[in-house]
């Protein structure tokens, strides 16, 4: 099981992979949460450098930095945790390149496509969840925790382009939902609150891998907890 999630800035990929990735573990299943750019050790040192906003970058030399993060983050993390039968959540992944360098910056995807096919070395996700969002919601919904937190961090380099690169890059997500209809479930978050989102997120996951559904801790309201290890068929389709 390889799970990706995708979609704009601030459309709630890292808290909803947290989420899932959470209710999963509850119902003692073996899960590896992991995230692009970064996800291993040269990755992080990669993302450093593709998200300062500081550094400007050639278009191309995104497209093969984040090829290279991808490449190995295949080989050293996500290829041998899918080898000892984990589940594989991972918060961006081919999408984000095909979405944003491609629509996004160049136009097209044809280049970064044949670059990130040879990246993955055809490891495609099982299923990719696409978190759609209006751009301007997402980058608010950042800006929003930087003020209430103070210590979130400011827009990155990608983030602070102009507002029309990020609706092409949504655009482009749609596309590609067109392209690869059978392994993305698109879930529009601009106006749904996180824990619905988490219950759809959970529904298709359930039913798209069959797994025995447990009735989780995290998702009960208070008074309505018995034990975690109560499961019971997911239903139709399993
Ligand atoms: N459905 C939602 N409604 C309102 N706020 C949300 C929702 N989902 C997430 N948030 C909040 O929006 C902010 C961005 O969420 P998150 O970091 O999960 O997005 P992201 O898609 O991972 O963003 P990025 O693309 O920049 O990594 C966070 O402060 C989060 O708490
Ligand atoms: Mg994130």
């Amino acid at each position: 099981m390889f799970i990706t999630l995708e979609g704009p800035d601030g459309s709630g990929k890292s808290t909803q992979a947290a989420l899932l990735a959470e209710r999963l573990r509850e119902c003692g299943l073996s899960v590896l949460l992991t995230r692009e750019p970064g996800g291993t050790e040269l990755g992080e040192a990669l993302r450093k450098i593709l998200l300062n906003p500081d550094k400007e970058l050639a278009v191309m030399t995104e497209v093969l930095l984040m090829a290279a993060d991808r490449a190995q983050h295949v080989e050293e993390v996500i290829k041998p945790a899918l080898q000892n039968n984990m589940i594989v959540i991972c918060d961006r992944y081919i999408d984000s390149s095909l979405a944003y360098q491609g629509f996004g910056l160049l136009g097209d995807i044809s280049k970064v496509l044949a670059i990130n096919e040879v990246a993955i070395g055809g490891l495609w996700p099982n299923l990719t969840l696409l978190l759609d969002v209006e751009p301007k919601v997402g980058l608010a919904r950042h800006a929003m925790a930087s003020n209430v937190s103070g210590s979130a961090p400011g827009l990155d380099r990608i983030e602070r382009r102009e507002l029309s690169f990020h609706q092409r890059v949504r655009k482009g997500y749609h596309s590609l939902q067109r392209i690869y209809g059978e392994r993305f479930y698109t879930i529009d978050t601009t106006d749904l609150k996180t824990d619905i989102v988490a219950q759809q997120a959970w529904e298709v996951v359930v039913r798209r891998f069959c797994i025995p559904e447990c009735t989780s801790k995290t998702y009960l309201k208070e008074g309505e907890g018995h034990e975690i290890d109560h499961c019971h068929s997911a239903g139709s389709g399993c």
